[in-house]
């Protein structure tokens, strides 16, 4: 590994109140991070992710914050997060947490404060408040909707009981927005970042990041989504800069990924020398199951990095999108910003095909140069659980478009790890899971797993020690060579000397790899007896001189 550590590095994403419930409230917590740590080591990971786990009311699993330097209380404590920070750090693994600069939750003192101030008082102005129009003030001061559905602004009671002003959120209407225009918005994150620098944490993951400076005219639009940045004249790289610098006060190459669904060009932006590290790439985790899509997903992307200097930050599935077996159980592509797919019609043979797939894709990304993530449970390759009953359902998705979309709690179901009934491992054996356990949850378990040479899990074992071991799997070229198969997509790596030939074929026939300079198979996604057969979906890895 170089020094720059996230180059190259395999992040886990943990999100925690799904992983392991210690004390069996029925919400993982960082206990049950801290219990289970041997389990990561052993995949063979080189940093966690860790998605929210401060004080929150919970209405946004957390991505709501009302304290951004502290730990709920239903997660554990700060003690418990140093032991975290202390555990993983004593097994070489780096520890990165979530960093919500978007939205607070409204229970954060700086907006309570606001709304006890009143209308235009310096309070408001860290905030997006408007008067509404119409002539009472009753309409609202735009048209702009919600990411999650519905509008974007809720009115709010004066302090003399009055309806009043509106504020701006981009998301629930529990999570206004801040604004990021007002230099004590800055002055907050910056301790947020130092708070956790301090402690010892290796990274961040920046929710939201692309939106945090508005169009604050807030004018009607014609219903497009109004805050992706098309272009770089957005203020929104002074902020990362910013950002940037208080980073590099800190040793040991401290690093952030953002989270933005702007095009790849735009994305680059973001990680540009003197702003932040990595940027998922959402067009790779978008693109359906598809030679073409991928493809180009990935000559894209790799190109408008290329352009800045800064590697690309593989992924497939993550807390936010329906799990990749399910999705590539499905021809659909995905568009647009919450995926608002339910599988429902699929049957068991397409989910099986499903899992060959995103077994297939685990391959190809984690052997292209970059850093990648793994959120937890891909490598069980659980499915999307997508019968959910609508009274179990807590994604504030699914309550602000009228339960026109199910909303995001599909990919959340806690993680099996033993047993062959519910909570499976989660919790102690009374547990109740915040969300329900489906019944064939056992086959799916880690105990299950482990024991079995063929299990995702082995082979997510097998392929992350072999990327460790041969640096041209995470750094080098990339070729992308004529496969003579519109199906397959044939890519050569290259890396001093070392050559590697990624094969995946998205067709349901097997293709046959012709080349002379063949020296052996490195691993095969779904191997056979023929190591130079690639069955349909799957992927092969081949060393040639
Ligand atoms: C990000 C998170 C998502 C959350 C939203 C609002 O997209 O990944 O889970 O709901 O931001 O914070
Ligand atoms: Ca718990």
């Amino acid at each position: 590994m170089t020094n720059e550590w996230w180059r190259e590095a395999v992040f886990y994403q943990i999100y925690p109140r799904s992983f392991s419930d210690s004390n069996g409230d029925g919400i993982g917590d960082l206990r049950g991070v801290i219990n289970r740590i041997d389990y990561l080591k052993d995949l063979g990971i080189d940093a966690l992710w860790l998605s929210p786990f401060f004080p929150s009311p919970q209405v946004d699993a957390g991505y709501d914050v009302s304290d951004y330097r502290n730990v709920d209380p239903l997660f554990g404590t700060l003690e418990d997060f140093d032991e975290l920070v202390h555990a993983c750090h004593a097994r070489n693994i780096k520890v990165t947490i979530d960093v919500v600069p978007n939205h607070c939750s409204n229970q954060h003192e700086l907006f309570k404060v606001a709304l006890a101030a009143g209308p235009n008082s310096p309070e408001r102005e860290l905030f997006h408040f408007r008067d509404g129009r119409g002539e009472n003030g009753e309409i609202a001061p735009s048209n702009w909707t919600s990411a999650f559905g519905g509008p974007s602004w809720t009115r709010v009671q004066e302090p003399d009981g009055s309806w009043g002003q509106w504020y701006y959120h981009l998301f629930d209407s529990s999570q206004p927005d801040f604004n990021w225009e007002h230099p004590a918005v800055m002055q907050e994150f910056e301790n947020t970042f130092r708070f956790w620098l301090d402690r010892g944490v290796d990274g961040f993951r920046i929710d939201v990041s692309d939106a945090l400076i508005k169009d604050t005219s807030f004018a009607d639009t014609d219903g497009a989504y109004p805050l992706i940045p098309k272009d770089d004249s957005c203020g929104v790289h002074d902020i990362y800069r910013k950002l940037r610098e208080i980073m590099n006060q800190y040793d040991g190459h401290r690093m952030a990924v953002v989270e933005t669904g702007a095009r790849d060009e735009i994305v680059a932006l973001f990680i540009r020398p003197d702003e932040m590290h990595l940027a998922f790439n959402f067009h790779f985790l978008k693109s359906a199951w598809s030679a073409d899509l991928i493809k180009s997903a990935i000559a894209q992307s790799l190109k408008a990095n290329a352009i800045v200097g800064a590697p690309t930050t593989w992924v497939i599935d993550n807390h936010d999108n329906p799990r990749s077996v399910t999705r590539y159980a499905s021809t659909t592509h995905l568009d647009g910003h919450y995926v608002p797919a339910v599988y429902t019609d699929l049957n068991e043979q397409d989910i099986e095909a499903g899992k060959l797939r995103s077994r297939a894709m685990a391959l190809l990304m984690l052997s292209l140069p970059g850093a990648a993530y793994i959120y937890n449970g891909q490598e069980l390759e659980l499915p999307n659980v997508d019968d959910l009953p609508n009274e179990v359902l807590q994604d504030p998705v699914f309550f602000r478009t009228n339960g026109e979309q199910k909303g995001r709690d599909g990919c959340r179901v806690p993680m099996p790890w033993s047993g062959e009934s519910s909570p499976f491992g989660f919790g102690p054996d009374d547990t109740n899971p915040w969300l329900p356990m489906p019944y064939y949850w056992g086959d799916y378990s880690v105990e299950k797993q482990i024991n079995n040479g063929a299990s995702a899990l082995n082979f997510y074992r097998r392929l992350l020690a072999l990327r460790r071991q041969m640096p041209v799997l995470r750094q080098g070229s990339v070729t992308i060579e004529d496969s003579g198969n519109p199906n397959v997509v044939k890519i050569l790596r290259e890396n001093v000397g070392a050559k590697v030939l990624i094969i995946t074929n998205f067709g349901d026939e097997s293709y046959f790899v012709h080349d002379d300079l063949a020296k052996k198979t490195l691993i095969a996604s779904n191997p056979t007896e023929n190591p130079y057969e690639v069955t349909g979906n799957s992927t092969v890895l081949i060393e040639i001189n």
